[in-house]
């Protein structure tokens, strides 16, 4: 693991999420002050959703919504009604009670039957809103992560060829276990963000936090371990059940 890695152990999820929820604030303030908007990355699962709820109830005046523009890591490929989109756990834990405008909120266009076009469309979105030359990353202020018991982050599952990407933005990911296509940012993507944090909470998670933060495995059996921003700040939200397998909590 990178040595540039920071990791915030708290007490309960309740602390985790109100740090998390701090540093978002925090970094949004601070990306408005330098470049008059900041860009964010949601990431989905179940995690992510109290701090959503957080941010929604206690961060209403101090998050500068009309200047933040909202994006997903993944998406599941589903219609933005459907219980399992990313997109809707987002709205409706957050953004439906928020007073950020619909245009600074571009969500994948996942109800596209066809993966792969859907993939494309949202890569196009990335690059039309962050002006890219060919060849260009773009770089977001923050993206939120989760990790799944795998060591899977955002729809980059192991042994998925997604891990490959070293050119696209977005892709379709088949994921063979799920047997579904799951629509990803790609790790170049990722690690060009000024900050990433992940959130993991959950004794269920200790194994793999502690595979990915301690263990040398190879990435690709972790994919959260490839996960190194090149220029860029990497933070670990860890509740102390998550945390309970690392040699630091001994
Ligand atoms: C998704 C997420 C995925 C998630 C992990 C952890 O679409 O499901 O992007 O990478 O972060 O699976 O999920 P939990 O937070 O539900 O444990």
């Amino acid at each position: 693991m990178s040595s540039s890695a920071e990791i915030r152990v708290l007490t309960t999820p309740q602390e985790l999420f109100a740090s998390a929820a701090e540093e978002v604030v925090r970094l949004a303030n601070q990306a408005v002050a330098e470049r008059g908007r900041f860009t964010i990355a949601l990431a989905g699962g179940s995690t992510p959703k109290s701090l959503y709820n957080l941010l929604a109830t206690n961060a209403r005046t101090t998050l500068p919504w009309d200047r933040t523009y909202f994006f997903w890591g993944d998406e599941r490929h589903v219609p933005p009604a459907d219980p399992d989109s990313n997109y809707r756990m987002a709205d409706e834990a957050m953004l439906s009670k928020v007073p950020v405008p619909p245009g600074n909120v571009f969500r994948v266009p996942a109800e596209n039957p066809d993966a792969a076009v859907a993939a494309k469309e949202y890569e196009s979105t990335l690059r039309k809103f962050f002006q890219l030359e060919p060849g260009q990353l773009p770089r977001f202020d923050l993206i939120l992560l989760g990790m799944g018991p795998d060591g899977h982050t955002a729809s980059l599952f192991p042994g998925t060829a997604g891990l490959q990407e070293k050119s696209r933005l977005v892709i379709a990911n088949w994921v063979e276990k799920l047997k579904t296509h799951r629509l990803t940012f790609t790790l170049p993507v990722l690690n060009a963000a000024r900050s990433v944090a992940f959130l993991v909470s959950g004794t269920d998670k200790a194994p793999v936090v502690r595979a990915v933060l301690e263990e040398t495995v190879p990435g690709e059996q972790h994919p959260a371990k490839l996960v190194q921003p090149t220029d860029g700040k990497l933070i670990w939200f860890l509740d102390r059940a998550a945390a309970s397998g690392l040699s630091l909590q001994k």
